[in-house]
């Protein structure tokens, strides 16, 4: 996801700076966006020099003091509650005052991340959807300890990033994922007992709803264990049954099948 924002952010004019923990994955990260524009140019849907300027404006690092002068962090690391909170309470020692610290969590308690800063009023959720340059929806999503100013000023970075912002309570799963993942996980289910092929289940949803993948195809561009630790958020939170991850989920992730990122899921990419 981090780099697909950094691309949206910058292609809308921002600096950006991306920061990961090693400086060979922050650098890579900047491959992939490069990756990603020139692909455009070559479908003729952006100039050569859009792009060159585009590239110009975004810089990599693995040290976190390199975002002190930034106005606004978008948070997109793996979901995890303790790994987020112990990087907001960082993040808020380096930042300059005022700046807003974002996150693009997918459920996880904003408002637990917010109390870890000395500035809970500047920190809310900015929710991109996966790929982030081609998804045209934003979740801004506002923690009880949230100002109105912090709203806005996201809700016009999303605007001008060419986004249509939506706001929603700090509730786990937010509006598309509260409805979204218990469909993915009964598609699952569905799999596992024996009701359906994966390709018919994939079959059935495109053409009988006309979405535009399958479910099991979409879980693999998700990730599984991403989508795990999103079902377990939600299942914390709500005790519905149709949010419990279903086992064979866990057990894929165990045995490293997490999707595309590890060339295998529900469906084989490694040909
Ligand atoms: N995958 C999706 O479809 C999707 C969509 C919207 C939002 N999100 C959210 O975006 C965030 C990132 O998801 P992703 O799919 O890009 O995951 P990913 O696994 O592709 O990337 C996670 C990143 O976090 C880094 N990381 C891992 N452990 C870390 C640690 N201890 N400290 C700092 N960084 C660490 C990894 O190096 C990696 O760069 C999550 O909060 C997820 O819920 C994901």
């Amino acid at each position: 996801m981090g780099s697909g924002i950094a691309e949206v952010a910058a292609k809308a004019g921002y600096e950006v700076v991306l920061r990961s923990r090693k400086q060979e994955s922050a650098d890579a990260m900047v491959a992939s966006l490069e990756k990603s524009l020139a692909k455009q140019v070559e479908k003729g849907r952006l100039e050569q020099a859009e792009s060159d300027a585009v590239i110009a404006r975004v810089s990599a690092t693995e040290r976190l003091a390199d975002l002190a002068d930034c106005d606004l962090v978008l948070e997109s690391v793996l979901e995890d509650l303790d790994v987020k909170k112990s990087l907001f309470n960082e993040l808020d020692r380096i930042l300059k005052d005022g700046a807003i610290i974002a996150t693009n969590t997918s459920t996880l308690p904003v408002v637990e991340m917010a109390v870890e800063t000395g500035r809970p009023d500047r920190v809310c959720g900015v929710h991109f959807f996966n790929p982030a340059p081609a998804m045209s929806l934003v979740e801004i999503v506002r923690p009880i300890t949230a100002s109105d100013d912090t709203i806005n000023e996201v809700r016009e970075f999303a605007a001008k990033c060419g986004k249509n912002p939506v706001e929603v309570a700090d509730r786990a799963g937010f509006i598309v994922n509260a409805l979204l993942f218990p469909y993915l996980n009964n598609a699952v289910r569905l799999m596992e007992n024996g009701t359906a092929s994966r390709d018919d289940i994939d079959t059935a949803m495109k053409g009988g709803c006309n979405f535009p993948m399958g479910p099991l195809a979409l879980l693999d561009l998700v990730g599984l264990d991403t989508t795990v630790a999103i079902l377990d958020a939600l299942y914390d939170e709500f005790r519905d049954p149709n949010f419990a991850a279903v086992p064979v989920l866990r057990r894929m992730v165990a045995a490293g099948q997490l999707g595309r990122k590890s060339g295998k899921g529900f469906y084989d990419y490694s040909r």
